[in-house]
Formats: structure tokens, C-alpha cells, sequence
């Protein structure tokens, strides 16, 4: 059985008390990644490379332990509830969509079989060469092809949408990502973002990492 939230307690006790004798008329079914997704789609878009007018990042192929962190960082409000995360107060009722974690790790298997693509860059004024001096120091955890790596929980950040990334090592670096005190994951990559000095020291680093191949 799923660990469940308080606020599921009151029906939990129900369910086990019913469940003793046989199964509750009308439960509710684990509903699969493809349904669950519909609620994805205004955002997400229906193959799951994102949109930058609603600043919806590519989801489709990243790997089903980052989504499923995610979703549950942001539902439990670790990642999203910041005063000043715009998009992250969009993203996280949606998190909640999901009943269950039975219904979260549906979803994320989803996306995660979706197949990848590399986004076009849109980014002016970023010096490729400049950055790929400054990604040094993030090949450690992302690897020299940005194809993350799960051992250090670290996403895959080739192919993303460069707006994404540049946005994500703004929140970062200002504490509107990673300072929850129980985002320990976020805590490991803030301090990276720090060593970025400014907007266009961002701009060129992501500039190189649009170069890597998805
Ligand atoms: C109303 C628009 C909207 C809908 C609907 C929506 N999202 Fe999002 N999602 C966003 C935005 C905006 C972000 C970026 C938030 C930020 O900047 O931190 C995001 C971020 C994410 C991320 C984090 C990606 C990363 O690289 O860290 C995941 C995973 C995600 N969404 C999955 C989903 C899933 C699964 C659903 C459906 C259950 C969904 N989203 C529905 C707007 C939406
Ligand atoms: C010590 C390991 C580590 C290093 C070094 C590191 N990162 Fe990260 N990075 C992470 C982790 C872990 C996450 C996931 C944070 C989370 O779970 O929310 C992350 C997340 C990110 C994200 C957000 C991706 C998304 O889909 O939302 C971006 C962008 C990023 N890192 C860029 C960089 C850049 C650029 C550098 C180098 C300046 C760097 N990282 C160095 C560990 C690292």
C-alpha cells in the first residue's frame, strides 16, 4: 500500500475497514499515463516539447526519476510555491492532478517514453565559446553531453528550450528554486548556478549546451 497524505487518512480508514469484508463500490482506478497526460497537454503541448508563451518546458524523454521527483517536489510544494516563481504557481496545481503516487508514477513513465526532441534555439547575444569554458564546472553532474545523470540526481539539460534553462539558473541563483529546506537536490545545484556572475554569463553557458546534440 501507498504511503498516503493526511488529508487521505479519514478515507484510507474507510477503505481498509470495507476492504476487510470486499472491495469499496466505486473506488477509484489507478488511471494510465495516457489519460492522465490529457491534463498535460494545454501546456505541455500533446507530443510534450513544451511552449515558451506559457514558459512550459520540454518534458517529452526526460527520465521517469526526474519527472516523478518533480511532480512530487511540486506537489508537496518544495519546488513551485515560491512567492515570486510565477511558473511554478502554474505548474503545481497541476502536479496535483494526479490521486496518488500510484497515478504520479503513471504520468511520469508517460513522458518519459515520449520521444525526445532537440529544441530550436532562440537565445541572442550568448557566446558559445565563452560558455563552454564555464560548463566545466557543470560536467561534473550533467556530464560533458548534458545527458545528466541519475547517480547524482542530475537531469539531462541537452535539447531543452534555452529560455527554460537560462530561467532555471535565474531562480536558482536568486533562491526562487532550490532553498526549500527540504529540497536537497535543488541545494546541490544552487551553489553551481552561483558560479555564473551574471545574466550573460547564463546566456553563454546555455549557449554551449544548445550545441550538445539530444
Ligand atoms: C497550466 C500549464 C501547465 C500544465 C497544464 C502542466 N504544466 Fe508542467 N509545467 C508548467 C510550467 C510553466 C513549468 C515550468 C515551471 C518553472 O519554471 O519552474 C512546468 C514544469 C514541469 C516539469 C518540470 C520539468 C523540468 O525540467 O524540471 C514537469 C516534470 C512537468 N511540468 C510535468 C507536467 C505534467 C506531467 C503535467 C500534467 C499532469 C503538467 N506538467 C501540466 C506548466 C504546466
Ligand atoms: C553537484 C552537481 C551539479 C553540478 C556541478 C551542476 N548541477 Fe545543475 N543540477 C543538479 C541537480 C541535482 C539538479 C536537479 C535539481 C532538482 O532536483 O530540482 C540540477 C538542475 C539543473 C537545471 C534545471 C533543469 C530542469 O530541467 O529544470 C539546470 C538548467 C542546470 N542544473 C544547469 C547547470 C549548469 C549550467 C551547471 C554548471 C554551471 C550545473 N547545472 C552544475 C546538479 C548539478
Amino acid at each position: 500500500m501507498h504511503r498516503m497524505k493526511k488529508s487521505h487518512a479519514a478515507a484510507l480508514g474507510l477503505m481498509l475497514l470495507v476492504a476487510s469484508s470486499c472491495k469499496p463500490a466505486g473506488a477509484k482506478k489507478t488511471l494510465p499515463g495516457h489519460e492522465l497526460y490529457a491534463a498535460c497537454k494545454s501546456c505541455h503541448g500533446a507530443q510534450g516539447y513544451g511552449q515558451q508563451n506559457i514558459a512550459a518546458p520540454a518534458i517529452a524523454g526526460l527520465p521517469v526519476w526526474y519527472v516523478e521527483a518533480q511532480l512530487v517536489k511540486y506537489r508537496s510544494g518544495i519546488r513551485g510555491a515560491h512567492p515570486d516563481d510565477y511558473e511554478g504557481l502554474r505548474m503545481r496545481p497541476m502536479s496535483q492532478q494526479m490521486m496518488d503516487t500510484g497515478e504520479v508514477k503513471a504520468v511520469a513513465a508517460y513522458v518519459a517514453a515520449m520521444p525526445p526532441m532537440k529544441q530550436p534555439s532562440t537565445l541572442q547575444g550568448g557566446d558559445a565559446t565563452a560558455g563552454s569554458g564555464a560548463y566545466a564546472v557543470c560536467t561534473a553532474c550533467h556530464g560533458p553531453d548534458g545527458k545528466g545523470n541519475q547517480a547524482l540526481n542530475a537531469p539531462p539539460i541537452a535539447g531543452q528550450h534555452d529560455w527554460y534553462l537560462v530561467s532555471q539558473l535565474k531562480k536558482f541563483k536568486s533562491g526562487i528554486r532550490g532553498t526549500h529546506p527540504k529540497d536537497i537536490t535543488g541545494a546541490q545545484m544552487r551553489p553551481m548556478s552561483m558560479t555564473l556572475a551574471d545574466e550573460q554569463a547564463m546566456k553563454n553557458v546555455v549557449a554551449h549546451i544548445s550545441t550538445l546534440a539530444k
